[in-house]
């Protein structure tokens, strides 16, 4: 359970859910994690929980300078070469519903985010030899809902800006990858939130389940596994790549 030793990660949104999940497995395998987050209590909790291996940083990912901070605090823990664009917000709404505010909110969060943790981490990464930068995307990011007009595009944009965000580090020579990943549904406090945006929350649970061919929604392992490999040796030639871990969820 040494696979990530000597090594500091930045993984965004890890007070709660997958962010959690990534920093309590990233530390069981021997890395340095500076975890952020907006919500300072959940947030304080994980570094807690986890010990001196974790340190937590109050962060909102579309503020540019809170990035700088944040970078600047994993550059001084030595060996940063790993970040996790996770923090994601998820405001239901059709094209009809839903309101402008919403919309740039969830551009600000879930695309905005990811582009500066994109920016900084790679002005980082490149002055000491590379890296890996995995951004939670979605399978939402591939395939649109009725009522996920805003998500569904910034998801879909940040496949998008994976790619070109790879596509720079490669030809700079900068031995940086930049993956996206697609989860389907997980099991995370995520589910509570867009649950108590509609009137029937088990309803939809039901309608979540009978989505994915596989016959059930996944588990935060499920996406913290795949989040792994992406860091680790054995995908040295996986870059600007989408992948897909959601029980069918997309096909
Ligand atoms: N759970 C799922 O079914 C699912 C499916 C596909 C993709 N995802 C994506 O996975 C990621 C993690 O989701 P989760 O299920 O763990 O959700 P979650 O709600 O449990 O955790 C998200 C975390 O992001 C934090 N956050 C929200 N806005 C922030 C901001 N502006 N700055 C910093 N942190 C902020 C929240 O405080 C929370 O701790 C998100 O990007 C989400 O879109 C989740």
């Amino acid at each position: 359970m040494n696979s990530l030793a000597g090594r500091t990660a930045v993984i965004t949104g890890a007070a709660s859910g997958l962010g959690a999940a990534m920093a309590t497995r990233f530390v069981a395998e021997g890395a340095r994690v500076v975890a952020t987050d907006i919500d300072r209590s959940g947030g304080e909790a994980i570094a807690r929980e986890l010990g001196e291996a974790c340190t937590f940083v109050e962060h909102d990912v579309a503020d540019e300078a809170a990035w700088q901070q944040v970078i600047a605090t994993a550059r001084d823990l030595g060996g940063f070469d790993m970040l996790v664009n996770n923090a994601g917000i998820t405001i239901m709404g059709s094209i009809e519903t839903l309101s402008l505010a919403d919309w740039q909110k969830t551009m600000d969060v879930d695309l905005a985010g990811v582009f500066l943790g994109c920016k900084y981490g790679v002005a980082a990464m490149k002055e000491t030899g590379g890296g890996s930068i995995v951004n939670i995307s979605s399978a939402a990011g591939l395939r649109a809902s009725a009522d996920l007009a805003a998500y569904n595009s910034a998801k879909a944009a940040v496949t998008m800006l994976t790619q070109s965000v790879a596509l720079h580090c490669g030809r700079a020579g900068y031995g940086i990858r930049c993956n996206s990943v697609h989860p389907g549904v997980i099991r995370t406090p995520i589910l509570d939130k867009v649950m108590a945006q509609v009137e029937d929350g088990e309803a939809m649970m039901n309608g979540f389940v009978a989505q994915h061919p596989i016959g059930h929604i996944g588990a935060t392992d499920d996406i913290v596994n795949m989040v792994l490999y992406l860091m680790s040796a054995e995908a040295k030639f996986a870059t600007g790549a989408p992948f897909i871990v959601d029980g069918g969820l997309s096909l």
